[in-house]
């Protein structure tokens, strides 16, 4: 059940998913009174599905109808067969909430062990995971997939940096879970105790939760000796593992287009987007029982390629998303810009922070970087001055550049905070 879809044809993925499509907008039209009320709204009906490319007739489901529909309104089953509910917390207000049957939990651990497989883990591994437990997804999604794989799971969850060091050497975890961002923090923490990670039983890393550039996976590759993966997903689709990348190519997340029919829209006026060219990614849950989602609005910022191990399409490495554009003096600029050229820079370490402020008529970026400890002296001569004439090149903007020691930036347990927005708003 797990991988037999690997070999589907892609006859076959179509055919497969327009019966599920079918379905999913019948399920979410006769029991999800938001998502019916829409569809009325726009005056389809889910009987006008015929073709797969029928579904851009339909209309979009967005974050903001899940926080009107809070707590359980978006629920397509009666709360009482709902056997979990993870929640994100979001920026502002209410969170957003999802809800899972056991069927759900049996194809969610399906599909992360799926992932995981991919991502080069295997039956009898200890997997460690450092994916934070809770109402966030990352850490049980992950852990029902480590089990449904058949592997050893070391429930750690987030922080407490010295004893994750501690039980991957003395576990002897080959795989690892955790945010990018933290596999840093991480591997500093190795070098606080003097510890190579290349002496531990650690070869694989999967990570995900937040964007991350081919600049930190060359750097943490580089940093700790093993494959870097990478893991999509999100709660409101799901949780972690609705795509990931195999550890043999990878060339971008691999979509499970079996149970998440994709597709690519113009963030401004949500008209639909080819293959190959970037916009936003557009989700519609084709076997989801509590909570289907049509056509949800991700925000994240990508572009689908064509399959490379299987026929499903792969994702490129997401560029950031529309609501992380950072308009500074009216420039467009995204973190993963200014992470690709920190990166590019050895002297430079992958621990950063953008911080924007408003003092006269215009706007102040400040990039917050750290030294690698190796090489403080020359980040703080040379690194800094280059660092500011790149992203000069790139966006053309100025920006003050601060080289911070090591350690002097501060470090999260899961999604790191990439930028401080200081200026007044409205
Ligand atoms: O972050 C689920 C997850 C957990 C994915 C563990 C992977 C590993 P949310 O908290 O709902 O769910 O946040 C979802 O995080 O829309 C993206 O913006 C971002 N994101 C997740 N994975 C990646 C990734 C989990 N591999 C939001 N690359 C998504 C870039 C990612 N961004």
């Amino acid at each position: 059940m797990l991988f037999r879809e690997f070999g589907l044809t892609l006859d076959a993925l179509r055919a497969l998913q327009l019966e599920r499509l079918k379905q999913a907008l019948h399920h979410a039209y006769d029991h999800q009174a938001p998502y019916r009320a829409k569809c009325a709204a726009t005056g389809v009906h889910p009987d006008d599905l015929r073709t797969l490319d029928d579904l851009r007739r339909f209309p979009f489901t967005q974050k903001s109808d899940l926080r009107d529909a809070y707590p359980f309104g978006m629920l397509a089953i009666p709360r009482e067969k709902c056997v979990r509910i993870h929640a994100s917390s979001g920026t502002t207000g209410r969170p957003t909430v999802v809800g899972y049957s056991a069927r759900d939990i049996e194809t969610w651990s399906d599909l992360m062990a799926r992932s995981l497989y991919a991502g080069g883990a295997r039956p009898g591994d200890i997997i460690h995971n450092a994916y934070g437990y809770g109402l966030f997804t990352g850490g049980l999604g992950a852990h029902y997939g480590a089990e449904r794989l058949g592997c050893t799971v070391v429930p750690m969850s987030g922080g407490f940096g010295e004893r994750q060091v501690q039980l991957i050497r003395e576990f002897g975890a080959r795989v690892v879970l955790m945010t990018p961002s933290y596999m840093l923090a991480i591997a500093d923490e190795f070098d606080r105790q003097g510890v190579d990670p290349r002496d531990t039983a650690m070869r694989i890393g999967i990570f995900g939760a937040e964007p991350w550039t081919e600049g930190m996976r060359a750097e943490i590759e580089r940093r700790v000796g093993i494959d870097a993966v990478d893991i999509y997903g999100l709660s409101e689709v799901m949780g972690p593992g609705v795509a990931c990348e195999f550890v043999e190519t990878k060339d971008g997340p691999t979509l499970w287009e079996d149970h998440f029919y994709p597709e690519i829209v113009d963030p401004e006026t949500g008209a639909p987007v080819p293959d190959g060219q970037p916009g936003e990614l557009v989700f519609t849950s084709l076997t989801k029982e509590a909570m289907p989602i049509i056509r949800y609005r991700t925000r994240d910022l990508t572009r689908l390629e064509p399959g490379s191990r299987t026929v499903m399409r792969r994702m490129a490495k997401i560029t950031g998303r529309s609501d992380d554009m950072l308009i500074v003096r009216g420039v467009n600029l995204f973190p993963s810009q200014v992470e690709e050229q920190i990166l590019r820079d050895p002297a430079l370490s992958g621990h950063y922070v953008i911080e924007l402020s408003r003092s006269g008529p215009l706007d102040d970026l400040l990039v917050r970087v750290e030294a690698r400890l190796e090489a403080v002296h020359e980040a703080r001569t040379t690194s800094a001055a280059a660092l500011g004439e790149r992203l000069k090149g790139i966006c053309g903007l100025s920006a003050i550049i601060e080289v911070a020691e090591p350690g002097g930036i501060e470090r999260s347990m899961g999604k790191a905070r990439r930028v401080i927005d200081k200026r007044p708003q409205g």
